[in-house]
């Protein structure tokens, strides 16, 4: 197959992104371009993203975003295959703006459409950074979602199991808040846990040595709130909050290892990818590493900037559902929800909104 070249547009979150991705799947991929404005500043003040600020934001800049986007690659919008958008899951006005404008381009160039799930972004970005063939188990740890899923296709995914309750980038944020550290929490908590001893306060792990691939974080959350009403160092609070968090991602991530294994028996090298924003910690990556090592299990974790929200996740899902010969409508709805896998549940925690 001749090589794709795919725009990609990102909006459905506080990240407004921009990139064109080349290539041919199963990869790796050459990202030509990948902008990312982050607002983070714009949602500081209020500790969490505003809604309503984002699609403001989003729509500002985005088609400045665009042009630098194809500057950068040096490539026109004559030339690119297709328009690929983020259509879901996610902030629904920030959905719409990047959706929006991705369908005002595809109709003024003659381009096709194509409506890409925001977490078959996260879930194939291992394919366009590594070329990770199919199929591998996914651990997809964000903002807003908790997940291990088999994934055996571009557009064919298992789900193993999901969070029950809060997702494990909300526990961080949550943590960073509670703790009196600024937004954004993730990153700010792994900082602080690097000089804290971890063994410093017991907090709770839910569900740890419980059959099953489900995850829990509010338990720990809530232990955490407890701690910070007592004289606590914050050092260590993080420190103990991140390898509570790891042992509960351990512990479910080994069942999915071995149920992996049951149902793909015939992959050879089987490899487990983490993938979504939490991805970026350090501190996590070492420990799944040593997991799957011990599993026998290859591991692939994207390099930071591809972990959290960007576009050229989004033009590479957009790629390899374009090239499956798949095409979108002009009249293809933004969706709030959208489930990666047929059985409906889109592991959304549906609390990560203003504040949360
Ligand atoms: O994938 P992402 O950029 O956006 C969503 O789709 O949710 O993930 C953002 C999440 C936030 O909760 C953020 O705090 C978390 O990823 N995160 C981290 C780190 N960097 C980002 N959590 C822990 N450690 C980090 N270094
Ligand atoms: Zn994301």
């Amino acid at each position: 197959m001749n090589s794709l070249t795919i725009l990609g547009l990102e909006t459905s979150c506080d990240e407004t992104a921009a990139a064109v991705v080349r290539g041919t799947p199963p990869g790796p991929g050459v990202i030509l371009s990948s902008i990312v404005f982050s607002q983070t500043e714009a949602h500081a003040p209020y500790g969490g993203v505003v809604p309503e600020i984002a699609s403001r934001a989003h729509l500002e800049i985005l088609d400045g975003l665009i042009e630098r986007a194809l500057d950068d690659a040096n490539v026109s919008l004559h030339a690119v295959d297709a328009i690929a958008a983020t259509a879901g899951p996610g902030l629904i006005g920030g959905v719409m703006v990047g959706l929006t404008t991705a369908k005002a381009l595809a109709l003024c160039m003659g381009k096709p459409l194509i409506a890409v799930n925001h977490l078959a972004g996260h879930a194939l970005t291992a394919r366009m950074t590594d070329g990770v063939g199919f199929p591998f188990l996914l651990l997809l740890v964000s903002g807003g979602h908790c997940q291990l899923l088999a994934v055996a296709g571009p557009e064919d995914y298992r789900l193993y199991g999901t969070t029950m309750d809060d997702a494990v980038g909300e526990a961080f944020d949550k943590t960073a808040k509670i703790l009196g550290l600024p937004y954004p929490g993730g990153p700010n908590v792994e900082i602080h846990a690097a000089r804290g001893n971890s063994r410093a306060y017991p907090l709770p792990r839910p569900l740890l040595g419980r059959p099953g691939m489900d995850f829990s974080f509010s338990g720990l959350k809530t232990a955490v709130r407890q701690l910070a009403q007592t004289q606590v160092n914050v050092d260590d609070a993080c420190a103990s909050f991140q390898a509570a968090a790891i042992d509960i991602l351990k512990d479910r991530t080994a069942h999915a290892l071995t149920r992996f294994r049951q149902d793909f028996p015939q992959a050879p090298h089987p490899m487990l990818v983490v993938a979504g924003g939490v991805a970026a910690n350090a501190a996590i990556g070492a420990a799944l590493r040593q997991l799957a090592e011990s599993h026998d299990f290859d591991i692939r974790v994207p390099p930071p900037k591809y972990c959290t929200d960007n576009a050229a996740m989004i033009a590479w899902a957009g790629l390899e559902r374009f090239a499956l010969g798949k095409r979108d409508p002009l009249d293809f709805s933004p969706r709030a929800r959208w489930p990666l896998d047929a059985s409906g549940d889109d592991g959304h925690s549906g609390k990560r909104q203003q504040g949360a």
